[in-house]
């Protein structure tokens, strides 16, 4: 048996328990509340967590547990800690539109050792574990061969106070709109991270994503032989503002681009 099997095991059954309860809700009415003017938050984020955690306890009870919603424990092996998103894509999800997921990785002594993020409506489940490989539905996956900023397909999104720094995002944006094929904003970090991975997406960046939103799908983009740093290439951390993913052969130009408009020497540049 591979080290962190039995992890992996129960972080399956979680988020295949998640998914199923996010799936049966799919469609219906919700009731929303507002986190900030345009972050919001549904019961089933609440309920996907709550599952998510009750399985991860039972299995592993002296474990650490930080989930975005509600959920900050403290276990008393705390060289263990399961870093979740219960709902990522939740705009996505309360207007219907289909694509979200269930992101939950390990860390272990401060390093993630285990990412999975599950699509619940395609049933696609990305899983790797450190210096094992990166997996679609048990098959292994490894990042797309585009060799030139040029000829990709890139993604992005954009952090809950867009309103207020609109301009600064939007230049990030042209500027990777002028020198790519074409962006896509999907609505979900952890799976935009997944398809990075798996070669639907060559590269892509966002500012100010939570340690949730990219604990799984980082490791896993790495796995598949892919790259994540911050915006000038230096070493990613969950916990920093900056996320820029890709296959390797592109992340230079993507570093140049990210750099140059974060240099700007212009209001825009206001973070
Ligand atoms: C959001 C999604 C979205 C990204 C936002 C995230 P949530 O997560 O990942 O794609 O652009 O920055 O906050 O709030 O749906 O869990
Ligand atoms: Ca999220
Ligand atoms: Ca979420």
């Amino acid at each position: 048996m591979h080290q962190f099997a039995k992890h992996l095991d129960a972080a399956w059954q979680a988020a295949n328990a998640a998914g199923d309860f996010i799936r049966d809700n799919w469609g219906k009415p919700q009731t929303i509340d507002y986190k900030g003017a345009i972050d919001l938050v549904t019961s089933v984020d609440r309920e996907s967590e709550h599952r998510i955690v009750e399985i991860l306890q039972r299995n592993f009870s002296d474990h650490s547990i930080l989930a975005e919603e509600e959920t900050d424990l403290v276990g008393h092996n705390n060289r263990y800690r399961w870093i979740i998103d219960p709902l990522d894509g939740t705009t996505n999800f309360a207007h219907n539109y289909p694509h979200f997921s269930v992101s939950i990785a390990l860390e272990c002594e401060g390093e993630i050792v285990l990412g999975l993020v599950y699509d619940p409506l395609r049933r696609e489940c990305f899983k790797a574990v450190k210096h094992q490989g990166a997996t679609l539905n048990g098959d292994p996956i490894k990042i797309s061969a585009v060799a030139k900023l040029d000829k990709s397909l890139l993604a992005t999104g954009f952090p809950y106070d867009f309103r207020e720094k609109a301009d600064f995002y939007l230049a990030f944006l042209k500027a990777f709109m002028m020198g790519s094929q074409g962006i896509r904003r999907n609505g979900s970090a952890a799976l935009d991270l997944c398809y990075v991975a798996c070669g639907r997406l060559d590269g892509f960046w966002e500012l100010k994503l939570r340690a949730w939103d990219t604990a799984a799908g980082a490791l896993i983009v790495e796995e598949a032989g892919g790259k994540v740093s911050d915006f000038s290439g230096n070493q990613f951390s969950i916990w920093g503002a900056e996320t820029l993913a890709s296959n390797g052969a592109i992340h230079g130009e993507m570093v140049n681009v990210a750099n140059a408009v974060a240099r700007m020497d212009n209001s825009l540049t206001q973070k």
